[in-house]
């Protein structure tokens, strides 16, 4: 699938055995969650562009390379809260917007109810975070959203497991927007939730 990005490896796979596994107490999916984004971060912004400074080491003067937009993360409401923490943990200056969305549970489409976006994100590095691509509704209208806020080619977007059902709707609607993800599951059940995936992500975190 062109443009969505495997983050894989035994770290991560070892955070999803334990958010798949329904024999997991909520604290220990809580922290897999928050491990698996900090353990994805690095391949999220490996494609972010970088800029040269200038360093003084205590010996001699030297180039580095640093990132050279700020980044925004952006937790789709709630299942992200997790996922963002870690997906944060080594950028500490990103700043975070909040949209809340849930799936009305006959029709699956998005309802919004909350938004609070940082201000001038067109000139960061976005990364929209949701663990859970299922449909791709819920990721398509955090798009919308955030291309009436001024982003366009400055997105990319982050989930733990993605159904191909899902990266299908978000291909059609928005292009070659990257998604990065730690696992494309086999598809979704007739309730639209992604087979074999993990349950609810927000019930499993917040044991609700
Ligand atoms: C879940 C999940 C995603 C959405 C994905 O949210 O956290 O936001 O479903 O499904 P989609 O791709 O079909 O839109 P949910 O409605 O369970 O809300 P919650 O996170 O508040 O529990
Ligand atoms: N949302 C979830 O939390 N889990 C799914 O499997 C699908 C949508």
């Amino acid at each position: 699938m062109k443009n969505t990005i495997l983050c894989t490896n035994p770290l991560i796979e070892t955070r999803l055995a334990i958010m798949r596994d329904k024999s997991s107490s909520v604290a220990a999916f809580r922290r897999a969650l928050n491990e698996c984004g900090a353990l994805m971060s690095s391949t999220i912004v490996s494609d972010f562009p970088t800029q040269e400074k200038t360093i003084e080491t205590p010996l001699e003067t030297t180039s580095a390379r640093i990132l050279a937009r700020p980044v925004t993360v952006v937790a789709i409401l709630r299942a992200a809260l997790g996922f963002v923490e870690g997906l944060t943990a080594y950028l500490p200056e990103a700043r975070i917007g909040h949209l809340g969305f849930f799936r009305n549970e006959e029709t699956l489409q998005p309802v919004s109810y909350y938004q609070k976006l940082p201000p001038g994100m067109a000139q960061d590095m976005v990364i929209i975070a949701d663990p859970m691509l299922a449909t791709g509704g819920s990721m398509n209208l955090a798009i919308d959203v955030l291309k009436k806020s001024g982003c366009a080619d400055n997105l990319v977007l982050a989930s733990v497991i993605a159904a191909p059902e899902g990266i299908a709707a978000v291909r059609e609607r928005h292009g070659d927007i990257p998604i990065y993800t730690a696992a494309i599951d086999r598809g979704l059940n007739e309730k639209g939730y992604i087979l074999p995936g993990l349950g609810d992500a927000g019930d499993r975190q917040y044991g609700t």
